[in-house]
């Protein structure tokens, strides 16, 4: 098959140039923008007069046919013709002739690729957005049932602080909040138009930059041609916002197959959404969350891909770019499917309140409370109260119990030997109270605590953010 710029060559390239030369196989992908990037440049060029309107209508008749030709599965992308764009093109020629040739005018590959794969970025970029806020649409609807929902709150893995579970679930929402601003923020950075740049130093035709852009819903065109074709920030910032949001989902994994394991039991998979051993009948494994977790290692490795790619070249367009398209396609499906499972898994997943009760009895989760209390009720400075804390949690574990079960009587005699405090009988009943672990979560109700209050008003605030959000997300350029 002759190349469309075999014009210089005395001989066809061999075989092992076109396996090695060849993005087909993967930029095929590519197609849908392919085509609305070259029917809006056939476009234009019958504006500025290079075109006639019959030489544009067979155009765009002949390229519709194609694209659903593509659609259904019927077309064939053979890897002489190299990449998508020369598919395209050449398939369009064997169909309408003459006025197929004229399409290339006034533009080059370079940057009729930096057009689609930004348009590919962009719209990836709403989709997962539009991915992320009904993950959090979920997990907030699991939180707004859990707001008194006891659990022990850790640090260092540690059991540290009675929290209830909405609270922590908002705390996976704020994190995927500002996954959802990233993409929002990279997508107003790149919503501009490489295309007209031609091959890197602009075209002698007049093409009506400004038309296309407004054509495909960019904010502006691109402002160097040099630049346009080279510049790859726009892959790029999109693979650092995935690897951020896999390392969020990788975080949110790993507490799932914790609480999924017989020490916690704070969460019970459903069937749907775990798997089986090969030879250990009785297991159940968490398999979808360890995936998760997992994933985020291709997700940075995509990340570092590209950057070492586009480290030290040149400008302007160099074939290397090239490389860029795998990776990032990697990463969005990636990244897409994981969302899609990780909904799944947290809607159908059982909550066991009562192993969370029991793992907030363990540890005496109250005992900031009882530091406290001492301080702002008994006038005793917070280390030495500390030191004294510690003192009635050595008391309760020699009765073998937690803090939060301790009686008036029994704080009191504990605590008799330690404070010179007048009325401790009578400030006793109240602190049993507040050492319970009900209160001690409720007292953290400061702006953005664990109070059912706080986590509350939070679960509102993230709620009113993702409505806008939502109706905010930019239009796709294709579907
Ligand atoms: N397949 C190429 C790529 O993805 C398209 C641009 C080719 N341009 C060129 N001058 N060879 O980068």
């Amino acid at each position: 098959m002759a190349k469309l710029w075999a014009g210089r060559f005395g001989a066809d390239p061999s075989a092992l140039l076109d396996k090695f030369n060849a993005s087909i196989t993967f930029d095929k992908k590519l197609w849908r923008y392919d085509i609305l990037g070259s029917i809006t440049h056939a476009r234009m060029l019958e504006r500025i007069g290079v075109l006639d309107s019959n030489e544009l209508a067979l155009i765009e008749s002949g390229l519709q046919e194609i694209a659903r030709e593509i659609e259904h599965g019927e077309f064939s992308f053979p890897i002489e013709l190299e990449d998508i764009h020369m598919a395209i093109e050449s398939a369009l020629t064997s169909r309408i002739g003459e006025a197929g040739k004229k399409l290339h005018t006034a533009r080059s590959r370079n940057d009729q690729v930096a057009l689609d794969f930004r348009m590919y970025v962009l719209d990836s970029s709403v989709q997962i957005m539009s991915k992320i806020l009904a993950l959090i649409d979920t997990l907030l609807a699991i939180a707004s049932k859990h707001t008194t929902t006891l659990l022990p709150g850790m640090t260092h893995l540690q059991h540290a602080q009675p929290v209830n579970f909405g609270f922590h679930l908002v705390a996976w929402c704020a994190s995927l909040r500002r996954d959802v601003e990233r993409l929002e923020s990279l997508h107003t950075r790149n919503n501009l138009m490489p295309l007209g740049s031609g091959a890197l130093a602009g075209t002698p035709y007049g093409n009506d930059r400004e038309w296309i852009s407004e054509q495909l819903g960019f904010r502006a065109p691109t402002l160097n041609a040099m630049d346009s074709v080279s510049d790859r920030d726009f892959a790029l910032d999109l693979l650092y916002a995935l690897a951020m949001l896999g390392m969020h989902i990788s975080r949110m994994a790993e507490e799932l197959v914790l609480w999924s394991s017989s020490e916690f039991g704070f969460i019970r998979l459903s069937d749907e959404y775990a798997t089986g051993s090969s030879i250990m009948p009785q297991k159940k494994n968490p398999d979808v969350p360890e995936l998760l977790r997992g994933k985020s290692g291709r997700l940075y490795g995509n990340l570092t891909r590209l950057l070492v790619v586009m480290k030290s070249l040149p400008l302007a367009y160099n074939k290397d770019t090239q490389e860029d398209k795998e990776a990032v396609f990697d990463s969005v499906e990636t990244t897409l499917l994981s969302l899609e499972i990780l909904q799944a898994l947290c809607e159908s997943m059982s909550i066991e309140k009562s192993a969370m009760l029991k793992a907030t009895k363990m540890g005496h989760l109250s005992a900031t409370d009882l530091a406290d209390f001492l301080v702002q009720e008994c006038g005793v400075a917070f280390r030495e109260a500390h030191h004294i804390t510690g003192r009635v949690i050595a008391y309760a574990e020699s009765k073998s119990r937690d803090l939060s079960e301790l009686s008036p009587k029994e704080l009191e005699s504990a605590l008799r030997p330690l404070v010179q405090i007048q009325n401790l009988a009578t400030l006793t009943s109240s602190l049993a109270k507040k050492l319970s672990l009900e209160s001690s979560m409720q007292a953290r109700k400061s702006l953005g605590g664990t109070s059912t209050k706080q986590t509350k008003s939070q679960i509102a605030a993230l709620r009113s953010w993702a409505k806008k959000a939502h109706k905010h997300l930019p239009t796709l350029k294709a579907h």
